[in-house]
């Protein structure tokens, strides 16, 4: 799906929240055979948070959502809409999106989870951005938020080393102008939805299925460094954009060498990327909205910028968005 679009719909409000607890590579590598150098090198990672235990996608899903409320200057109760993006809700239901809605004080206010593995945040966008411009709603809560350690299995190195908990959330709203949002390109391909797997209730009865993250990382990875490029310039492209206009990059954040990878084919400078890979690994559906939490508290994307993010995972699935970032320097998290 590639969609210009032609409604005014921005970013109101940003926020992000992750544990307390770190945990290094140092600290895996007492667990697993691995080290500090093979996982930073491989990937860019050298810590990551972990939840503990009480602390569950919504609690900090929910944490997030009431900075972006701040950021916005708004009330729980002054949502019309939750769409919370997880992979590791709290239940299959209730819905994750009820439950923060009913620590954020916004009960009555219809709220649902997608699922969309690390491209979550971005479908969630998407989402929002549809009822927004239909008159469904006039502002829309949207929430990235995981607890992947508890996904993990903690005897397998190829993927234990690699993920790690929190959240992020914007509030978007309408707007009169055609301002904000600019573009998306949405995609997914099930025939490799075998590369990237954790299997769930409802899976076909199989004994070898367990309930923790399976990962094929090679063709991932390979998968990773195409459609990253491909759906970022499909989605500028849809924007009426080229990489030339582009002043902020934010790619999910799985691995600083995809990351690399994806910017220098971009053709995009490295002050222009926004990476935090290696204090909090790979968060999944929070990546995105954890950067863009940061990147707005530090300065880096300022009113008036244009932003464009990309994200990829199982699914297979990816997809872009491309912003004018509309929201004024303020102090949040
Ligand atoms: O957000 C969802 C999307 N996910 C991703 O984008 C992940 C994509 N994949 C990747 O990032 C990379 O494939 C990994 C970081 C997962 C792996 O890096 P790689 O360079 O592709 O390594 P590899 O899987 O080809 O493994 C190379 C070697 C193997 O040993 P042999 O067979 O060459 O002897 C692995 O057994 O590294 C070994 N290995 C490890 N060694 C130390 C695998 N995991 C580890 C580890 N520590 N944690």
């Amino acid at each position: 799906m590639i969609a210009a679009c032609e409604r005014g719909v921005e970013v109101v409000g940003v926020g992000s929240h992750v544990p307390e607890r770190v945990m290094t590579n140092d600290e895996i590598a007492t667990m697993v055979d691995t080290s500090d150098e093979w996982i930073a090198a491989r990937t860019g990672i050298r810590q990551r948070r972990i939840a503990a235990a009480g602390e569950s996608s919504a609690v900090l899903g929910a944490a997030a959502a009431e900075r972006a409320l701040e950021s916005a200057g708004m009330a729980g109760s002054d949502l019309d809409l939750i769409v919370t993006a997880t992979a590791s809700p709290d239940f299959y239901f209730p819905a994750t999106a009820s439950l923060i809605g009913e620590q954020v004080g916004a009960r009555g206010v219809p709220g649902y989870d997608l699922s969309a593995a690390c491209t979550g945040f971005v479908y969630a966008l998407a989402q929002a951005y549809g009822q927004l411009s239909a008159g469904l709603a006039e502002r829309v809560l949207v929430v990235g938020t995981e607890v992947f350690s508890r996904l993990l299995d903690w005897g397998d190195r190829s993927t234990c080393v690699l993920f790690g908990d929190g959240a992020g959330a914007v509030v978007l709203a309408r707007n009169g102008s055609t301002t904000g949002m600019l573009g998306f390109e949405l995609g997914s391909d099930g025939s490799g939805g075998g590369l990237l797997e954790v299997a769930a209730a409802g899976h076909r009865t199989d004994p070898a299925a367990d309930r923790f993250v399976h990962m094929d990382g090679a063709q991932v990875y390979k998968f990773a460094t195409t459609v990253s490029v491909d759906s970022a310039m499909r989605a500028l492209e849809a924007a009426g954009l080229t990489v030339a206009d582009v002043d902020v990059f934010v790619p999910h954040q799985a691995n600083r060498r995809i990351i690399d990878h994806a910017a220098r084919r971009l053709g995009l400078a490295e002050d222009k990327v926004v990476t935090n890979v290696e204090r909090f690994g790979n968060t999944s559906a929070a990546s995105i909205p954890i950067c863009l939490a940061e990147a707005y508290a530090d300065g880096r994307i300022k009113a008036g910028d244009v932003v464009l993010m990309t994200g990829f995972g199982g699914g297979l699935s990816w997809g872009s968005c491309v912003m004018e970032w509309t929201l004024a320097q303020k102090e949040t998290r």
